[in-house]
């Protein structure tokens, strides 16, 4: 929207704990993506929409200009790269934490190559790579817990908050790779061009956040 503001949001836990950020900056959804099938939101002001997408596809949506501003995890983000894009808030919203985890009491072999079953293929290589350890990363798209359980993989790196999903299967969390929450990405055109509009939605934000 060449004038309007729109706002790219994931379904789920992301949209949930934006909601009460949205009302504080006087923004409310006319549909509920958990019952509509639509992709594009109206809101209560004529332009400002949301649009719903996977929680990756975020910060694409955002780099290429197709949403102003957006919301996602900071393991979306490292995965991403972040480019063309500014992180100005931590909105502290959906944390958790980026982990190894592996079979309870896994011992690593002293020799080969370790494999690392993720969604998180730029993380893993990266964090393996700063330490020297050769891996080899098998590319998921979900239930990564499964890898060790059926032999696919020795470990996997995936976001861990209670860790009942982990003991459910047999694993157990290991290395801690970073904390994550939720952050507001903008466009760096929509920084300049929609300028006012956008800082207003961060102070906004940020005010909620505070008052948290
Ligand atoms: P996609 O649909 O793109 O695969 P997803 O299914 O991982 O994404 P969500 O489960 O909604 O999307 O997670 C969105 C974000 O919430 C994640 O990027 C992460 O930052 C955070 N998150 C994921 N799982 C948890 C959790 N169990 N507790 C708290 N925060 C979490
Ligand atoms: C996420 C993530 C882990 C789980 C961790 O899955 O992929 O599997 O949460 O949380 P826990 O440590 O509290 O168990 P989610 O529940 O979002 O389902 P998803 O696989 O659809 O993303």
């Amino acid at each position: 929207m060449k004038h309007g503001l729109t706002i790219a949001l994931s379904k789920g836990r992301i949209y949930k704990e934006t909601l009460p950020l949205l009302a504080a900056a006087g923004i409310e959804p006319l549909d509920d993506p958990e019952k509509s099938r639509k992709l594009i939101l109206d809101t209560n002001h004529d332009d400002v929409k949301l649009v719903i997408i996977r929680a990756s596809d975020v910060p694409t949506y955002v780099q290429y200009g197709a949403a102003d501003v957006g919301v996602a995890g900071k393991d979306v983000l490292m995965e991403h790269g972040g480019e063309g894009l500014y992180e100005p808030l931590d909105l502290k919203i959906a944390r958790c934490k980026l982990m190894t985890a592996g079979p309870v009491g896994f011992v690593e072999p002293k020799q080969g190559r370790l494999r690392i079953a993720t969604k998180f293929v730029n993380c893993a290589q990266r964090y393996f790579a700063e330490q020297g350890r050769q891996v080899e990363v098998i590319k998921l798209y979900g239930s990564m817990e499964l890898g060790p359980i059926v032999g696919l993989s020795d470990l996997i790196v995936d976001v861990v908050d209670t860790g009942n999903t982990l003991r459910a299967n047999g694993l157990e969390p290991m290395e801690h790779i970073a904390d994550i929450s939720s952050r507001l990405v903008v466009n760096k055109a929509s920084m300049k061009m929609k300028h006012a509009r956008v800082q207003q939605l961060i102070e906004r934000f940020a005010a909620a956040v505070e008052s948290e």
